[in-house]
């Protein structure tokens, strides 16, 4: 741990030019995808982070064979030779990421039974798997868990079902869908998340071959077929990953060209940076998802100088404020006049990291109260889910440690816009969804070092 740190000279504004590559939460789902075709799929702009690693080696683990593409961040998969693994070999992967529990579908399709080791991801709050576990047993799989994991099996088969889920899940969706395309006949999923990176799954599918209808009120129709082929796709950019580097932007003062970001993805972040007093201009004139690479502009944002206004918001599934861009913006948040309000709805303890940031200043309250209109799951169930962020604040330095992966990123915003010297403990966290975040605070002339 004590290795893992980065010292963080702030009070520099960031200024320069980064470039995101493909969706981690997109990318990470097309590669489980490739596990149903029966000829190679190339996937391109993969980045390199810890998420890729782990599902690259649990697909090698099974047999599909990933070799590095021509193109830099290009991946070929062939499953031309899907077979079981051991519980202990799977287990190496335990912990690591809440990938595996994709595999559930594509592995009783190829093998008729699969194996699935503990979840890992970022802790915040209990993050279940009862609708993904409840939507197998729809399909007729059995589910066994065992303290190692969970054994599943479909002895009869999957079958295309009516389902509806209680929350649109985004990871429940993606089971759903990696599962339905291959079940027999029909499914109806009501309830649905519709985000992009999901809409950008089903593209994935529908080149392997899926027949798959998205009607409005979340409702998605999936036609089961016998068999899908490889797939030849470039994922949606990381709208995440430029929000962040957005609000890094107008927390140091300082000004960013994302390349790669793409304003229809992020239109919800982009209102909501408007509103604070944040300035940005697209650069990107390809129509939206197309265009060849090398062409490609994205989005600029800066801080116009002057003060920034506080807001309201809440985070919501799609076309809502992401849940992930909550805590980048917050750090910003912290430097805006008057009393900003956060009313956090998809995760119940996403709220935590800012204990750190009063440490450096920072004047933030949370409740358990819903301070906002939109219906919460959390609101009677006694979760700080809500926040106050009083401002302006004059952060200054601090020894931080990170919690998970975007409140850690949070916490290096906080440290860079900061005066003085921070050591921030724990930032190997922040390569399991950021592409050389080293190197691009470089690019944007931070002053950062390794002890
Ligand atoms: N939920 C359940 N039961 C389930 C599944 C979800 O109660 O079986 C609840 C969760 O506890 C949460 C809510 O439903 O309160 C939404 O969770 P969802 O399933 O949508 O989240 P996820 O699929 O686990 C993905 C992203 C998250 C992102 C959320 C919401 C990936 C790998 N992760 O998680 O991204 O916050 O959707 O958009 O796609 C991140 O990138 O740092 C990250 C956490």
């Amino acid at each position: 741990m004590t290795d893992d740190v980065l010292v963080v000279h702030g009070g520099t504004p960031l200024e320069g030019r980064i470039r995101v590559r493909g969706a981690k939460n997109l990318v990470s789902k097309a590669m489980v995808a490739a596990l149903l075709g029966d000829t190679p799929s190339r996937l391109f702009d993969v980045p390199r982070i810890r998420d890729v690693e782990v599902v690259r080696g649990l697909l090698g683990l099974h047999g599909v064979k990933v070799s590095d593409g021509e193109e830099d961040g290009e991946l070929v998969f062939d499953p031309s030779n899907v077979e079981s693994a051991s519980t202990d070999q799977i287990n190496v992967h335990a912990g690591s990421s809440r990938i595996p529990i994709l595999f559930c579908g594509p592995l009783l399709h190829r093998l008729g039974h699969a194996f699935i080791p503990d979840l890992g991801g970022c802790h915040i709050g209990p993050r279940p798997i009862d609708f993904h576990l409840q939507a197998l047993r729809e399909f007729g799989a059995t589910v066994d868990k065992t303290p190692e994991g969970l054994h599943l099996s479909a002895p009869n088969g999957l079958h295309g079902t009516k389902f509806a889920l209680p929350y649109p899940s985004v990871g429940a969706t993606e089971q759903v869908l990696l599962t339905a395309v291959m079940a027999e006949g029909v499914t109806e999923l009501r309830n649905a998340a519709v985000e992009p990176e999901i809409i950008d799954l089903i593209c994935v599918l529908q080149k392997m071959g899926a027949i798959i209808k998205v009607h409005t009120d979340r409702v998605i129709e999936i036609q089961g077929v016998k068999r899908l082929s490889g797939y030849t796709h470039r994922p949606i950019p990381d709208r995440i990953e430029a929000a962040s580097w957005a609000a890094a932007a107008l927390a140091t003062r300082g000004h960013v060209e994302v390349l790669g970001a793409q304003q229809a993805d992020m239109m919800t972040f982009l209102n909501i940076f408007r509103s604070v007093g944040g300035e940005y201009e697209v650069t990107d004139l390809r129509p939206p998802r197309g265009g060849r690479p090398g062409q490609e502009g994205g989005i600029r944002f800066w801080h116009p100088g002057g003060e920034l206004n506080a807001v309201a918001l809440e985070t919501d599934v799609h076309p809502g404020f992401m849940t992930d861009w909550q805590q980048p913006l917050v750090v910003a948040l912290t430097q805006a006049r008057g009393l900003s309000i956060v009313h956090e709805t998809v995760y119940e303890q996403r709220l935590g990291y800012t204990e750190a940031l009063n440490s450096m200043g920072a004047n933030i309250q949370v409740y358990r109260d819903c301070l906002g209109g939109t219906p919460c799951r959390f609101g009677r169930r006694n979760f700080k889910h809500s926040a106050v962020i009083a401002g302006p604040s004059k952060l200054h330095a601090a020894d931080l440690v990170i919690p998970d992966l975007r409140a850690g990123f949070s916490h290096l915003i906080a440290a860079l816009a900061a005066e003085g010297t921070s050591r921030v403990y724990g930032v190997d966290l922040i390569n399991r969804g950021y592409e050389d975040f080293e190197a691009k605070l470089a690019d944007l002339g931070a002053h950062v070092e390794r002890p």
